[in-house]
């Protein structure tokens, strides 16, 4: 038993997104370890223990685990953020159950899995992994434009930008080269489609689809998530496919067991997969719009998984048929002076959760990838529709006042009054 008599499961990584993952693991009677390198990560406040290292340091995790899995008596480790690599190692060097580091590794490295894919059939847009401008440009040869230049162990679109010509390509290819551990970029054909995020959950030998969301992005050429809406409305004919795919993609990778979150594109060609950490979403998917709209707890069920229990499927299934949205709101970027409105569109009909992650005198940056993002807000309702009235009017609810930056229009990346005023695709 953990230190104070309770099983231990470390959850890697404590931020804001992690909150509803923090809650769960006490919930299910856990003596809770999280780890997080920001000693003032939000969630600590939620944990028996706080771990202060960077959720990437493989290593660190594996010391740590190895010198303190009998006195808090370890049972688990769950992938708060997109760590599937470190929660993995920790198994392994822990004996708990999980997946093998190899297959987290291809999981979490753009180059590593797509090679798998494109070699086994798995239908996913043709890139090369490249080191250098030199060869980058001259895969660039065999890729049309438009094309993504994209880091390969990245998330949240850091690093990660559509070129319309090759001038663009040194600029970024280095930016996608600094933000990826090898040094290296992807440079890949682009297509273009309709959006899904894809749930599956792998238990001996069966996937249970989870959730199936779409998603509207923004802020061209970079690509800012400005809205999901949990569940899809497409018709089931397209959502078998997409999970046919999915399920052959999380076997291409070698996921046999626990969470597989796809980003899928509905092309002229069909399906195509963009890339499936071996962990549940991220974005308040798993956290907020899945629960809201279906009652299923994804991350209760990964974590029973993770400590050893078998896959508890009424966690799994839908207790009721509505419609979440989670949507941004995009305040221009600069010095942010203040935010009013916010208790007033709380208590708005159907708005669940209002997620702001900027205090007055912070600065908002450019929206050059998802992490700049600073304000989410989640409704629920009975259908679509009535969700997006519920958001629009939070969204007119709202205010940001902002002292704007000496930034250049052509930085903001974006149509604003797309995304600030409440409009939605
Ligand atoms: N080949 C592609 N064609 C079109 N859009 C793409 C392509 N690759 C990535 N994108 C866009 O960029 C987003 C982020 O890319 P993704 O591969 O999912 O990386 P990340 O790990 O940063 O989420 C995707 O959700 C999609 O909107
Ligand atoms: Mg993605």
């Amino acid at each position: 038993m953990g230190p104070d008599g309770r099983p231990a499961l470390l959850v890697v990584s404590a931020g804001i997104m992690q909150i509803p993952a923090l809650k769960t693991a006490r919930a299910l009677g856990c003596y809770v370890i999280a780890s997080d390198r920001n000693p003032e990560a939000a969630g600590f406040d939620l944990a028996n223990e706080r771990l202060v290292m960077d959720v990437k340091d493989v290593e660190g995790h594996v010391r740590w685990a190895r010198e303190n899995k009998e006195r808090v008596n370890l049972r688990g480790a769950f992938a708060g953020a997109d760590v599937a690599i470190t929660v993995a190692a920790v198994c392994a060097a822990a004996g708990l159950p999980g997946i093998p580091v190899e297959v987290a590794e291809r999981s979490n490295h753009k180059g590593k899995m797509k090679r798998r894919w494109l070699r086994d059939g798995v239908p996913t847009p043709w890139s090369e992994e490249t080191a250098t401008l030199a060869e980058a440009r001259c895969v660039l040869a065999h890729v049309a434009l438009p094309a993504m230049v994209k880091a390969v162990d990245s998330a949240a679109s850091r690093g990660s930008r559509m070129i319309r010509s090759e001038d663009e390509l040194p600029a970024a290819f280095a930016a996608a080269c600094a933000v990826s551990r090898s040094g290296t970029a992807l440079v890949e054909q682009r297509v273009a489609g309709r959006e899904y995020s894809v749930e599956t959950i792998i238990w001996k030998g069966k996937h249970h689809h989870v959730s199936l969301a779409d998603r509207h992005f923004g802020f061209s050429p970079y690509a800012i998530e400005i809205a999901h809406v949990d569940p899809s409305h497409d018709n089931d004919k397209r959502q078998r496919r997409i999970y046919e795919v999915v399920d052959a993609a999380a076997e291409s990778l070698g996921i046999d067991f626990g969470p597989a979150k796809a980003d899928m594109i509905w092309t002229d060609r069909g399906p195509m997969i963009l890339e499936m950490p071996a962990r549940l979403s991220g974005g308040f998917h798993s956290q907020h719009t899945t629960p809201l709209s279906t009652g299923k707890e994804p991350i209760k069920a990964v974590m029973k998984l993770a400590l050893g229990e078998p896959l508890d499927q009424s966690l799994l299934a839908a207790r009721w048929q509505r419609t979440s949205i989670c949507a941004g709101i995009f305040p221009p970027p600069g010095v942010l002076l203040a935010i009013t409105g916010v208790d007033e569109a709380s208590r708005l009909p159907g708005i669940a959760e209002i997620i702001i992650t900027r205090k007055p005198g912070e600065t908002i940056e450019p929206y050059v990838d998802n992490a700049k993002r600073c304000c989410w807000v989640i409704a629920v309702a009975d259908d679509e529709p009535h969700a997006w009235e519920q958001i629009d009017e939070a969204r007119r609810t709202i205010r940001f006042e902002v002292a704007h930056a000496p930034i250049a229009c052509s930085q903001l990346h974006g149509p604003l009054d797309r995304t600030a005023q409440g409009s939605r695709r």
